[in-house]
């Protein structure tokens, strides 16, 4: 099995190489260890407040729940979730302005949410995209869990051209790769919890 390509958190050149020439890259210490832990806590907090709803598949009069299709629940982060997610979306922000100039991809803004897999559930092999829009340019996943280990499960599992790659939902590790990438999320033991940003044009 083929691995993903590393980039350093502020380094957004090599960030675009690796996109340009895989599609995907991992990015660790996007956030660092007390900006995982406080994202965590704010994911935590927003579950504990209620904000958390069953993620949908489709839109339109194709959406609907199928938890054998897609078994998370997620909660938008907006202006109500606190200083870490904030920070989150700011740094998500700079890193689309610093993308677009070297990708010329147009991506005008970015949307996040928690997500939180219980036990058992999955994310079934798909695309971040409706099928009538092609707005989500780049997709990251953030992962908030510590000290996962590999019986766990719970891998995120990219269709890359090379070849399946598994990912694992280590804590503090952030994934990006092309929208238009097949991915699915394996089933865990153990709640598996996340932040799913994307990088979107304005398109419908
Ligand atoms: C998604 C998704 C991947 C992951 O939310 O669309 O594919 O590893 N998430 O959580
Ligand atoms: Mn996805």
């Amino acid at each position: 099995m083929p691995s993903l390509p590393v980039a350093a958190p502020h380094d957004p050149a090599a960030l675009a190489v690796a996109l340009r020439e895989h599609g995907a890259c991992r990015l660790p210490g996007f956030t660092d260890e007390a900006a995982t832990g406080r994202l965590r806590e704010a994911l935590q907090l927003s579950q504990s407040a209620g904000d958390f709803h069953p993620a949908q598949v489709g839109r339109g009069d194709a959406q609907g729940l199928h938890a054998g299709i897609r078994g998370d629940s997620t909660a938008w982060i907006d202006g109500h979730s606190g200083p870490a997610a904030t920070a989150y979306l700011a740094a998500l922000e700079s890193l689309r302005l610093q993308l677009n100039q070297r990708l010329f991809l147009g991506m005008q803004e970015v949307e996040a949410h928690f997500a939180c897999y219980p036990p058992g559930s999955r994310y079934r092999r798909h695309r971040d995209r409706f099928h009538d829009s092609d707005a989500r340019v780049l997709s990251f996943v953030t992962y908030l869990n510590r000290d996962w280990q590999r019986q766990e499960g719970g891998a995120l599992r990219l269709y890359l051209s090379q070849g399946a790659v598994d990912v694992l939902p280590q804590g503090g590790l952030t994934v990006c790769f092309l929208s238009s990438i097949e991915h699915e999320v394996l089933p865990a033991t153990r709640e598996r919890l996340s932040i799913a940003a994307w990088m979107r044009t304005l398109a419908p």
